[in-house]
């Protein structure tokens, strides 16, 4: 079956995982390509259906599982027997389950997973931490994953043959955090709704940039409010807006987050399956 189209599909928030997803698409020669970028509600509502002739590089960004919305994301998506490359992000911690979640939905959804990265980014939640990830040692790796993905698509082998597992660490905190969502799989990951408190400052020029990104239309930038029961705390507006004007004022978050930058120094290298 020969492919004559490449879609890229894409849920991130602050904009690292689009990045990973053009990255590895630009390793694969000239083909038309169309983009859906699922961070909007509205993107969301549409419905996506691909074909056999189709190619599919679907990126999300990830918090030891898929992030929130991942039931709605997947929802929108229907394969038929379409070829699949799956990539997720994390802050050089751990992605937990991610994968092997990313792996059961799309085939549910229709698609053959012919192959699946975990990439490191920049943490959201505190940039200091994987800062200047994705380098160019790992664009290396991206360039030639998207190569060795497209040539086993291209030879018609659409299975994989090594399976992601589920990715540990060595903070204990973080340990006890991955084993819950392995024992939980189909729980959907929810951040507390302390740990989304945030605050507008003087700062900010309306230029709505944080409004139009939030996955979840929970910015009256009028008012400087937030609606936090609709907030998935996905970082998004804090890491786009050109001002820096909005920044977390949870302390559960800041103590976390130092935890996480005291366990999380070791370099995490990419992770391939095909
Ligand atoms: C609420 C939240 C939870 C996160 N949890 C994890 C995690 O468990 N492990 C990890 O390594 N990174 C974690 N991250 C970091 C993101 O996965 C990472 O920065 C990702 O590349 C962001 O993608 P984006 O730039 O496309 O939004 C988390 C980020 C957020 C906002
Ligand atoms: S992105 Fe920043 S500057 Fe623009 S409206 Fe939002 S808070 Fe204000
Ligand atoms: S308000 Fe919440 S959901 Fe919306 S962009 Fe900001 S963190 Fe994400």
């Amino acid at each position: 079956m020969s492919v004559n189209k490449l879609h890229l599909i894409y849920f991130s928030p602050s904009g690292s995982t689009e990045k990973v997803v053009r990255k590895i698409a630009s390793a694969i020669p000239a083909l038309p390509v169309e983009t859906h970028n699922l961070l909007t509600p509205a993107s969301r509502k549409n419905r996506y259906d691909f074909g056999p002739n189709d190619l599919v590089i679907m990126g999300s960004m990830t918090a030891g599982k898929l992030f929130t919305l991942s039931d709605e994301l997947f929802a929108c998506l229907h394969g038929d027997n379409t070829p699949f490359i799956g990539v997720i992000t994390y802050g050089n911690t751990y992605y937990g389950i991610a994968l092997k979640e990313m792996l059961k939905r799309a085939q549910g959804q229709g698609f053959c997973v012919a192959a699946l990265g975990a990439f490191v980014s920049r943490h959201s939640m505190d940039t200091s931490i994987a800062e200047g990830r994705p380098d160019s040692r790992d664009e290396a790796i991206m360039t030639d994953f998207g190569h060795k993905a497209w040539e086993k698509v291209q030879s018609g082998d659409y299975e994989l043959h090594t399976q992601p597992p589920t990715s540990w660490t060595d903070w204990e905190l973080g340990r006890q955090v991955v084993a819950y969502r392995e024992e939980h799989p189909d729980e959907p990951y929810a951040l507390p709704k302390d740990c989304k408190a945030k605050a507008i400052s003087d700062d900010c020029i309306k230029c709505g940039t944080c409004v139009r990104n939030c996955p979840v239309d929970a910015i009256d930038i009028e008012h400087k409010t937030f609606d936090l029961d609709k907030c998935i705390g996905c970082w998004g507006c804090i890491n786009r807006c050109p001002k820096h004007a909005i920044t977390s004022t949870s302390k559960q978050v800041a103590d976390i987050m130092k935890s996480i930058g005291t366990a999380a120094t070791a370099r995490l290298e990419p992770d391939i399956f095909m």
